[in-house]
């Protein structure tokens, strides 16, 4: 194995260097503090690992995605939502048989609690789905005390179940409840993406039909939005898990941390982003200015990337995705127009080509959830549910690993040396 040589003073230390299946290289410092004193610091962890992982294997130098080894854009050509679920959960892609009784199995768990629908009742109208979402998810853990246990394995995979197949249950009925129409109820009959699609936007009062075009966008958003290794939201879920919580509660958390416009968030800034463009009636150049300006807080939502310094594979295929879509379901949206004109002038602009930004996972998306008619405050729900098997895989992974430790950084202290209390309140 190669070792790194770190000099501190007079005293030389061996650090190991491990290496991945995919030759990239990290410095071991498991053993630095108690072999120097020091240990490192990282504002955002831009070049800290937290983990090895076997689930997804992302390049941003060369904007490659893999999931398990097989590359985004077969299993968004090829695949389902819930095998892909699958393929990251349990690292296999699933035979007939395996994803037979998966999908059943799913399907019988998409029910909630008639207490927990109670629950809706105590939002405001206006209340954001991401809250609900968080809080609800986190409520759900009340009715299964007797089975969430993270060190069980039944109760791992019981819990992995249950929390897939309510998770559009809910979601569903929280957009139902902003709208004031009755919940739908799942129906058994239909397959993951249709039911929710039928939970959405299907009314007591008449049928709705399923276009099976929809059903096939929304796979394809949901297969791309479903992991993405250490990005804040699973760095979230695992530190969360790590303390032993529950799944419900560390998957709660991942919500939160998905909802900042900074990661998750930035589906629904960038439509509200586009939308305030089109009524400014400001030209793209402009926009692309105001976004350079150090004065400004305004950024280009859906440009920018910690990790892809190139093109989001993701990115990509959802681009070409929008002009398909939208073609089949005879849509002209301006917005998608924008979208383009803005991503063509930022890409011609040294600033943003100095940086290395590139349109990411957001830049897009918005513009086909509204195409399916789901609401903008709606659409970083949208990515939670795309991203909830991934958070499951990383946190199995992680809570099946027998060296897991409780995640616990250290810091480096900045604040006043040693003094007395002095009763400020006699001076
Ligand atoms: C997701 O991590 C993941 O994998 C996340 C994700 C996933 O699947 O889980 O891919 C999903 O979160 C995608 C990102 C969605 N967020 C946005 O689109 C919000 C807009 N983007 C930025 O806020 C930013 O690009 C981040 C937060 C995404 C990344 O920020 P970094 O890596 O901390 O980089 P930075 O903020 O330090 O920016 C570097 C430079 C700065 O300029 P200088 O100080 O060098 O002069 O680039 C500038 C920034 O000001 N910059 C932008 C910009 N993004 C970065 N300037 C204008 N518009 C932008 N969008």
């Amino acid at each position: 194995m190669s070792e790194a040589l770190l000099k501190i003073a007079d005293k030389e230390y061996k650090l190991p260097i491990i290496e991945g299946s995919e030759k990239e290289k990290a410095v071991d410092i498991t053993k630095l503090r108690a072999q120097s004193g020091l240990v490192t610091i990282d504002s955002g962890y831009l070049n800290t690992g937290a983990c090895t992982s076997a689930i997804t294997f992302l390049d941003g130098e060369l904007g490659i995605l893999r999931y398990r080894g097989i590359p985004i854009d077969q299993l968004a050509e090829k695949s389902t939502f819930t095998e892909v679920a699958y393929l990251l959960i349990y690292g296999k892609l699933p035979n007939n048989t395996e994803l037979g009784s998966w999908n059943e199995n799913l399907t019988k768990h998409t029910l909630i609690h008639e207490d927990l629908k109670r629950l809706f009742g105590g939002f405001p109208k206006e209340a954001h789905p991401m809250a609900i979402m968080s809080c609800m998810i986190g409520s759900l853990s009340t009715y299964y005390q007797d089975s969430y246990d993270p060190e069980n394995p039944e109760h791992r995979e019981i819990s992995i179940r249950r929390l897939l197949a309510k998770f559009p249950t809910i979601a569903a009925f929280s957009f139902k409840k902003s709208i004031g129409q009755p919940a739908i109820h799942p129906k058994n009959s239909l397959d993951y993406c249709a039911n929710f699609m039928n939970m959405m936007f299907s009314v007591p009062a008449e049928d709705y039909h399923i276009d099976p075009e929809i059903v096939k966008a929304l796979n394809l958003l949901l297969i791309l939005h479903a992991d993405h290794e250490q990005n804040c939201s699973t760095s979230t879920v695992r530190l969360v898990g790590s303390s032993l919580a529950n799944l419900y509660a560390a998957i709660s958390a991942g919500i939160c941390a998905l909802w900042g416009p900074r990661h998750g968030g930035a589906n629904q800034e960038v439509l509200e982003m586009l939308n305030e463009i089109k009524a400014s009636g400001k030209p793209v150049k402009q926009i692309v200015e105001e976004a350079k300006d150090k004065n400004s807080t305004f950024r280009l939502s859906g440009f920018g990337h910690r990790v892809y310094k190139n093109f989001d594979p993701r990115a990509k295929i959802i681009k070409k995705a929008c002009d398909t879509i939208l073609t089949k379901m005879g849509i002209k949206d301006p917005l998608l127009d924008i979208a383009k004109e803005l991503e063509e002038a930022a890409l011609k602009d040294q600033y943003f080509v100095d940086r290395k930004l590139y349109p990411n996972v957001d830049f897009y998306s918005g513009i086909i959830y509204r195409a399916l008619g789901i609401p903008v405050n709606m659409f970083t729900v949208m990515f939670a549910m795309g991203r909830l098997p991934g958070w499951i895989a990383q946190w199995k992974e992680m809570i099946e690993d027998p060296n897991m430790k409780i995640g616990r950084p250290r810091q480096i202290y900045t604040g006043p040396t040693e003094t007395s209390y002095e009763d400020a309140k006699k001076k």
